[in-house]
């Protein structure tokens, strides 16, 4: 058999394997496994390399309005590209209703801003804010019948949040339906009064956000909405963990057998509040909910890895720019309520993991590429297509040098935000070479598929229920091969 690509002499890293292998690409999927394998078209040589999925980031918001109806920073071109020379080859944002909004518009606004822009394949989740008769009882059901088969809904945020019952509500037509929810848990109401307390004492600058967003208002939410899904028997996934505590509540539940599923971010490992505590306004690149905690936090995140708590780890790219556009909104000195949330990270969210995380021993490959690639593909409906290499998978590969040394500055991203808050870390691995539908997306540090040529993912209704691993010690142990194990 001849083939478009053959990828020859890496090392091939999947959520269970590592092993040595050539691989074969024929019509944008992965045609063949073995050695030898000989192409009279293109070649790579990737000895030395590791060969990995590339990444599925599911949580990121592109081209999106928040909550406030702030516009995000990156559209589908800058998100995409920005994704890809990350290492991700799949990308779901979110679908975001607001209020009065029809759902079925909504999606279909997002599919233009996409079309004509996503360099590398994607799909939506919705975001629920407006639970209406017709939403509950057609437009959501039918969305998920066709494939949009995952959505998010917050307990906090004003104009997003769903009282419990709404909770309820919209988890009973996730189960009905198999769909899966992620929840934005923090408490609004704990948040509400400790920001009134703290702005009515004149209590304003950015730092102050990280206080108002206590972690009891992430513990007390992530308990209630464990149990709002257990009465109703569906599973969920509680995103954007960021405390020992919430962390410790999802532990709790996996242990009791519920169908629990965590999700961390960069931000909770590598940043901390104090990082917010800077002058000016400064402080305001740092703001994300829930916020950056402190090392006793940033640990129990990366134990959270080795005791099978978190089974994805995605950026929650949230991008805003450091002017009247983004960050500063509602003017240079605004209080820290007016602030847009979120950090970027979409780019820098595999690179920082394989460095911390595989570089220095807390996690596997194997674990790395499940927590980045497989276990999102297999929650979110597409896996086997994505999320792993095997045959018959399409061609979504990332070549990493597991040696190279990068220094992060902002220049070397392709975000549209302006700043990093991961700028001055040193990484080593880096993602070289990246693969979508086996063409050569990125190759040495240049783009080389076009804007639009990503493709819409459909998926099925129902997802592959990864069973976190009960039964283990709430401590790590590091000997434990997380991604086998789950399965
Ligand atoms: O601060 C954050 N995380 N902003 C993005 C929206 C969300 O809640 O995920
Ligand atoms: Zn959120
Ligand atoms: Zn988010």
């Amino acid at each position: 058999m001849d083939f478009d690509l053959v990828i020859s002499g890496g090392t091939i890293v999947t959520a269970s394997d590592t092993y040595a292998a050539d691989i074969g690409i024929l019509d944008g999927q992965i045609a063949a496994i073995g050695t030898n394998l000989a192409c009279s078209n293109r070649h790579i040589d990737a000895a030395g390399k590791l060969v990995l999925p590339g990444g599925v980031e599911a949580h990121c918001h592109i081209e999106q309005e928040s909550g406030m109806g702030i516009m995000a920073a990156d559209d589908y071109a800058s998100g995409s590209i920005s994704a890809a020379f990350g290492g991700n080859t799949t990308i779901v944002p979110f679908a975001a209703q607001h209020r009065g909004q029809s759902l079925r518009e909504v999606v279909q606004t997002y599919h233009e801003r996409a079309k004509s822009k996503a360099v590398i394949d994607y799909a939506f989740h919705l975001i629920i804010s407006d639970p209406t008769e017709q939403v509950l009882g057609q437009e959501l059901p039918a969305l998920i019948r066709d494939g949009y088969t995952s959505f998010k809904v917050f307990l906090t945020y004003p104009l997003l949040k769903l009282e419990d019952h709404e909770i309820l509500s919209v988890l009973s037509v996730a189960r009905e339906n198999g769909a899966i929810a992620m929840v934005h848990a923090e408490n609004d109401d704990i948040i509400r009064w400790l920001s009134d307390r703290l702005i009515g004492g004149g209590h304003v600058a950015p730092k102050y956000h990280a206080m108002s967003h206590a972690r009891i208002a992430e513990s007390e939410a992530s308990n209630r909405a464990i149990q709002l899904a257990r009465l109703v028997d569906t599973p969920i996934l509680i995103v954007h963990v960021s405390t020992e505590e919430a962390a410790a509540t999802i532990r709790r539940a996996q242990d009791d057998g519920l169908k629990v599923f965590g999700e961390t971010c960069p931000q909770y490992l590598f940043l901390k509040a104090e990082d917010i505590d800077q002058d000016g306004m400064e402080g305001a690149k740092f703001c994300c909910s829930p916020p950056p905690r402190d090392e006793a936090d940033q640990e129990a995140m990366w134990r959270g890895f080795s005791n099978g708590t978190f089974q994805v780890f995605h950026s929650d790219h949230a991008p805003y720019r450091f002017d009247e556009t983004g960050k500063l909104h509602a003017g240079p000195n605004a209080p820290f309520k007016k602030l847009a949330n979120g950090v970027p990270g979409i780019e820098l969210r595999m690179p920082l993991l394989f460095s911390e995380g595989v570089g220095k021993g807390r996690i596997s490959l194997n674990e790395f590429v499940a927590l980045t690639s497989t276990n999102a593909a297999k929650i979110y409906g597409l896996h086997p297509r994505k999320g792993t290499i095997a045959v018959g998978s399409d061609a979504d590969i990332a070549i990493w040098d597991p040696d190279r040394k990068v220094q992060v500055t902002y220049d070397i991203l392709h975000d549209n935000v302006g700043y990093t808050p991961y700028e001055g870390m040193e990484v080593t691995g880096w993602p070289e070479t990246v693969i979508s539908r086996g063409r050569i997306a990125i190759e040495k540090g240049e783009l080389h598929v076009q804007r639009g040529s990503g493709n819409f993912l459909e998926r099925s209704p129902g997802y592959e229920f990864i069973r976190p691993r009960n039964n283990l010690p709430l401590e790590t142990n590091p000997e434990t091969n997380f991604g086998a194990k789950i399965l």
